[in-house]
């Protein structure tokens, strides 16, 4: 057997100004599943990229088990047997499952396509592989984002001819009971001799799955683990950002003010009822909750997304009905979206104008940009939330993926709201840059704002949360302190596992 399925050696790649990929290495041995971590715009995306044949690299080679790859096209990495699952989704809204998973690699037989036997292979892949119930015959756009992304998975996986698998931040749109799905199917997919390369900004994501990992740093590879286990996240940590993190979570209780947001009896048809809830200023509140549960709608509903079948929301005490995200806004109330780069990043605008969106009246005058103004603002943020790199005026486009996402947040956490819907405010961003985030949430919680932090991380919510309430199909279950809460009981009420520690106080509420 070779030593190695892919060997990646000296791979440059400079983008005008940018240096993204500068030597960069990555070796990966059969049937491992190796780690690639790394701050956003280490450089992961790209050599990913580079493989892949999207981008051409300035030098370096490539090699697929022991044989050089050269010129390094799409064609001959897909017949070599490596599939990819990029960090964006790239599916068309309005196709069918069926459609999305086969486009290109469709199924003929003599009568022509057989759409019957493609459904049914693509739901029988995503029962026995992935472990979900989806059906082959509903539209990409009637799906939420992790079903999108196991359509995605199921695209790359389906013609059973994968050697090598590249996930890259697979599990940001998931949830913790998909997740452990997803990595069920990753082990079988080793178990079957299949390699994987895993990119991740959790940690413990992967030192529960990976087997080595190698670790980036501006440009290259700076460390490569041979051994994996929980105890290297440390390890892992100080090679990412040259710096050891002490605290991740700044919490130091907060003084619960008057009451801001309150909803009572909310339901839609279908995704949530009963939903009965109020955050006060200065607190935090969490909410927990599996994909399709519910938590997700739930948001859209409050900021005025989607109507409300029954019940009401009070802010300050009267009575709101908001007919769309600008007069949520409008009236003191922002949400920072959890897909923010469908719904949040003007990808052909500059950061600075991503950025001052939402406060276009602090930045200019009688309708008239105030140019000093907005880059000062721009600039102020970009060195909060460490965006990089720290250009005002480069195109959003241009920026890694945890980079875009950091853009959004500025733009939203710069705005002087009275209250904040954070829906998974740190997907996809790094380390050192969520303990930043975690951060600027903490300030505007002690400077009086009041918080719904929705989020997939149960780490996350015990750590930044006052309290913390859990929605199982549609309905809020658990009402709970986040003092003294264990990952292990919050992830037992999202799952239904735990019927303990109920609800104290939830009942009068509603
Ligand atoms: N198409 C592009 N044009 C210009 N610069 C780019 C382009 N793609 C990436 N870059 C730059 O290259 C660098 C590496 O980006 P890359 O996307 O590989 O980072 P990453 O490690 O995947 O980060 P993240 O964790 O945020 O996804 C970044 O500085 C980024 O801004
Ligand atoms: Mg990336």
């Amino acid at each position: 057997m070779s030593a190695s399925v892919l060997l990646m050696q000296d791979i440059a790649k400079t983008f005008p100004g940018v240096v993204a990929l500068d030597a960069a290495s990555l070796s990966v041995r059969p049937g491992e599943i190796h780690g690639l971590v790394g701050e956003n715009g280490a450089g992961k995306s790209t050599i990913i990229k580079v493989l892949a044949g999207v981008y051409h690299a300035d030098d370096g080679t490539v090699s697929i088990q022991d044989t050089p790859v050269s010129p390094v096209t799409s064609e001959v990495i897909h017949a070599a047997g490596v599939r990819f699952i990029h960090q964006e989704l790239h599916l068309v809204p309005h196709f069918t499952v069926t459609e999305s998973v086969f486009m290109g690699q469709e199924i003929t037989t003599r009568l022509g396509l057989s759409r019957r036997l493609m459904c049914a292979r693509a739901e029988t892949f995503f029962r026995d592989v992935l472990d979900v119930e989806i059906n082959g015959d509903i539209l990409i756009r009637d799906l939420g984002t992790a079903e999108r992304k196991l359509v995605q998975i199921a695209r790359a996986l389906i013609d059973d001819q994968a050697r090598l698998v590249v996930f890259d931040e697979p599990t940001a749109p998931l949830a913790s009971g998909e997740i452990e799905k997803l990595f069920r199917a990753i082990r079988r997919l080793k178990d079957r001799g299949i390699a994987i390369i895993y990119v991740s900004h959790y940690l413990s994501e992967i030192t529960d799955i990976c087997d080595r990992v190698t670790v980036f740093r501006n440009g290259r590879d700076v460390a490569v683990l041979d051994k994996v286990d929980e105890n290297c996240a440390n390890e892992l940590i100080k090679a990412m950002v040259g710096r050891e993190i002490d605290a991740l979570y700044p919490k130091s209780g907060h003084t619960r003010g008057a009451l801001v947001l309150q909803a009572k009896g909310l339901g839609d048809t279908g995704y949530f009822s009963d939903i009965s809830l109020s955050a006060h200023s200065g607190e935090i509140v969490g909410i927990a909750g599996l994909i399709g549960s519910g938590r997700e709608e739930l948001i859209d509903t409050l900021y005025g997304l989607r109507p409300a079948r029954t019940g009401e929301v009070t802010l300050h005490g009267k009575p709101v009905r908001f007919s769309s995200p600008a007069d949520a806004v409008a009236r003191g109330m922002v949400l920072v979206p959890r897909d923010r780069r469908r719904d949040g990043l003007v990808l052909d605008m500059s950061v600075s104008e991503n950025i001052n969106l939402a406060s276009l009246e602090e930045v200019s005058c009688y309708g008239i940009e105030l140019r000093n103004r907005a880059r000062e603002r721009a600039s102020r943020q970009i060195r909060e939330l460490d965006i990089r790199p720290d250009n005002p005026a480069i195109i959003s486009r241009q920026l890694s993926g945890g980079n875009q996402q950091k853009t959004v947040l500025a733009r939203w956490l710069a705005t002087r709201a009275a209250i904040f819907l954070l829906d998974e405010p740190t997907v996809g961003v790094d380390v050192g840059a969520k303990v930043e985030i975690y951060q600027l949430i903490e300030n505007l919680a002690r400077n009086g704002a009041a918080i719904l932090l929705s989020s997939s991380d149960p780490g996350e919510l015990i750590g930044m949360c006052d309290r913390v309430l859990v929605m199982m199909r549609g309905r809020i279950t658990h009402e709970t302190s986040a003092v003294g809460l264990s990952i292990d009981q919050l992830v037992a009420m999202t799952t239904g596992a735990s019927t303990q520690n109920s609800a104290e106080g939830h009942a009068d509420a509603r």
